[in-house]
């Protein structure tokens, strides 16, 4: 196993620690997500009894399934007690780009709704600046493609649709992926994420500003939790 598997995978252990009896549990979506639910399903099997897990994709909600991990969803549970996800980039101050496995706006609109957000990763995503080491993904209605791309080309974002093989990636919403690279990386987060988002067509950006709580970091010497709590 590769050493940043093996980091990611102490970050969700770490993470699926604080689910307890009784929870509705959001799963997130990507290789970090993925060690955590097999972590979740784990416990479940060991004697924990959740509520249900609401999953931010069908790749999530499948695996949770075949492992036995009670779904639900926010029709019936609009609040989830805690939203476990992993990032592409953890800035110094908990913020976040997220969607580089294109679910980006599930995974907000999962985040937004619980109570506590837990953030896992290796040690490689924590960045000084946003938009460092990934670009900026902005989903977007596929009418408004030819527009909205000039617009966000005017923010000095080098623009690329996102493909799937040889076609466009069409998000779990219909939707499609514009991802913004910034060569010098984005300086102000969230008046960045502000001016996407007064872009009519746009629809969400990878852009979680400060909405985790805590981010669980797996490296070398094991799992560091930030902020730093004494
Ligand atoms: C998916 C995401 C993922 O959380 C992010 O891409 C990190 O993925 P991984 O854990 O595979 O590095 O935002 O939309």
């Amino acid at each position: 196993m590769m050493a940043y598997d093996a980091w990611k995978q102490l970050a969700a252990a770490a993470a699926v620690k604080l689910v307890q009896d009784g929870m509705v549990v959001g799963l997130g979506t990507g290789s970090t997500a993925t060690f955590m639910v097999h972590a979740l399903a784990q416990r479940i099997q060991e004697g924990l009894h959740i509520v249900g897990a609401v999953a931010s994709s069908q790749a999530s909600k499948d695996l949770a399934a075949q492992l036995g991990i009670p779904l639900t969803d926010l029709d019936s549970h609009p609040e989830l007690d805690l939203y476990i996800d992993g990032a592409d980039e953890i800035d110094p101050q908990l913020r976040l780009l997220k969607g580089g496995g294109g679910a980006l706006l599930r995974e907000k609109i999962l985040a937004t709704s619980a109570k506590r957000f837990v953030v896992i990763a290796d040690n490689s995503k924590r960045v000084l600046q946003l938009g460092q080491n990934f670009p900026v993904p902005v989903e977007i209605v596929p009418f408004a493609l030819a527009p909205v791309r000039k617009r966000l080309e005017a923010l000095e974002a080098v623009v690329s649709v996102r493909k799937r093989g040889d076609g466009t990636f069409i998000t779990e919403n219909g939707n499609i992926i514009l991802d913004c690279a910034f060569p010098n990386a984005v300086a102000n987060p969230e008046e960045m994420d502000a001016r996407m988002h007064s872009i009519v067509g746009v629809i969400e950006t990878g852009f979680f500003l400060h909405l985790a709580q805590q981010v669980i970091i797996g490296g070398p010497d094991g799992v560091t939790i930030l902020p730093f709590v004494v």
